[in-house]
């Protein structure tokens, strides 16, 4: 079955689906992105995601190519054109076409790319069981990681360091040595009073809306939650850590660089977070 891609304007086979030299995206990554949750049937977290859209768009002074509703009524045409049951959407938008120029083009014509795919459930399931290991390395972003923009070439470096060593994710850390985030992720530890720590939006960060969910979680759970910084040395002291995002949700992680977190084992509340985590996520029918 061939995958379907939404591109300004066309439905068109995935493999025949292209963007112009022109386009800002391809020559200055001068664009933003979403992806999305698809669980059965369902788009996860919708509103938070094209909230934090509109941010990232307003932030960099670019157009939105249509209005949320025809967006929404897109985002459903491509998941149904994929026949997607769980898996993710991909949205990405860019400044549009223009002769080279850093400077912004006087047109607002954006350009907009639409994709979706499966990815079966039991994919990830050996890593929950098991867990996952993450490196550290130095933060080297630009100041402005609260904008969700395709220029990820440090989230790349790091991703592929880790890659290289077998750990699953790489966590930046700052120069005072606290941990800010992962490089497609949110960082979290759970501490010996059972408190469970990630760092508070400072800008340093992006807002991850499946932190945010996980924040409603612990709140209905009457867990303990505490927004603040951590620090690396914390992080390997702590009794449990995982990471979020749209396509891990609750990651647990069993080891950081060559430390043991939690003996090596998963977290019982790591666990409990993962497998209540739907129930607090807002869910859209397509
Ligand atoms: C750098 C970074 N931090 C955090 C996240 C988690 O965000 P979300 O939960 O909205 O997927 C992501 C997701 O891609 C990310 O790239």
């Amino acid at each position: 079955m061939s995958r379907i891609a939404y591109v300004n304007g066309q439905f068109v086979p995935h493999g025949e689906a292209f963007v112009h030299i022109d386009d800002r995206g391809y020559q200055f990554a001068d664009g933003v992105y979403e992806v999305c949750d698809i669980k059965n049937g369902q788009i996860i977290d919708l509103d938070g995601h094209l909230d934090r859209l509109n941010y990232s768009l307003s932030e960099l002074q670019m157009a939105h190519p249509m209005s949320r509703n025809a967006l929404i009524v897109k985002m459903k045409q491509v998941i149904k054109r994929n026949y997607v049951n769980n898996g993710l959407i991909y949205l990405q938008i860019t400044r549009g076409v223009a002769p080279r120029d850093h400077a912004f083009p006087n047109h607002k014509e954006s350009s907009i790319v639409l994709t979706a795919k499966s990815v079966s459930p039991l994919k990830k399931l050996s890593l929950y069981k098991n867990g996952i290991s993450v490196i550290t390395v130095e933060e080297n972003r630009w100041a402005r990681p609260d904008i969700k923009t395709i220029s990820l070439l440090p989230n790349c470096l790091a991703k592929q360091a880790a890659r290289e060593v077998g750990a699953y994710e790489a966590w930046f850390v700052d120069d005072e040595g606290y941990v800010v985030e992962g490089s497609s992720s949110n960082a979290w530890i759970i501490n010996n009073n059972n408190e469970i720590i990630t760092k508070n939006p400072d800008g340093s960060i992006l807002k991850g809306i499946t932190r945010a969910a996980i924040m409603k979680e612990i709140e209905a759970m009457q867990l303990a939650l505490v927004e603040r910084a951590f620090t690396l040395s914390e992080a390997i002291e702590a009794k449990e850590a995982f990471i979020s995002s749209a396509t891990t949700l609750v990651m647990p992680i069993v080891k950081i660089d060559n430390h043991a977190i939690g003996g090596g084992e998963v977290g019982e509340m790591a666990k409990s977070l993962l497998a209540e985590f739907y129930n607090f996520a807002q869910k859209t029918d397509i």
